[in-house]
């Protein structure tokens, strides 16, 4: 009797710890089927981007973007994403910087903002008026402002 108890109180334990793992590894993998399929979107297009006609700052800019966001995923994610305002770019890139272990500090993090702010006014100019031609006035007026702003620093 008492060793049946024993038995049963080892079968929970171990009953809890399984499911306890099934908990952590969804937790590292909680991507939802919407994220999951967009990111397989982005990720089918091109691993580089053509820098060779940008100004100088931009290219050095281009290459700790291809440094510090390569670490954990392709660099095809951000080339290829839907991403053009500069009000998504400081989104997504603080939201890297946060995630464990990304070593991006912030002076990395605004080069690599700018980075994008320029090369999505170029590469993705069709997208990126798209954008703004759907923005409320005022998110119209700050975006320009923002994507001026950018250019006027790296365009001499
Ligand atoms: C420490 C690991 C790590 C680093 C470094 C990293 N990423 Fe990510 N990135 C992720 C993970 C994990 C996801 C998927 C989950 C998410 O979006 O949070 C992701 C997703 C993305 C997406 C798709 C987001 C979406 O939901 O559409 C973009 C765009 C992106 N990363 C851009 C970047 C850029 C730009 C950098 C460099 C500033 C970068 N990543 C650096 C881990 C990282």
């Amino acid at each position: 009797m008492i060793n049946q108890n024993r038995f049963s109180v080892f079968l929970l334990g171990a009953a809890t710890l399984a499911l306890l793992g099934v908990g952590v590894a969804r937790a590292a993998d909680s991507l939802d089927a919407e994220t999951k399929a967009r990111i397989e979107r982005f990720e089918k297009g091109a691993l580089t981007i053509d820098v060779s006609k940008y100004p100088g700052g931009i290219r050095d800019n281009y290459e700790v973007f291809s440094t510090k966001c390569t670490q954990c995923h392709k660099l095809s994610r951000p080339i290829n994403c839907d991403y053009a305002m500069p009000d998504e770019w400081s989104r997504y890139v603080k939201r890297m910087m946060h995630k464990p272990g990304s070593g991006i500090d912030s002076a990395d993090g605004k080069k690599i903002y700018e980075f994008l702010v320029y090369d999505s006014s170029v590469r993705k100019k069709t997208m990126l008026d798209d954008k703004l031609a759907k923005a409320t006035p005022e998110d119209k007026t700050a975006a320009e402002a923002k994507i001026k702003e950018v250019r006027d620093k790296y365009d001499k």
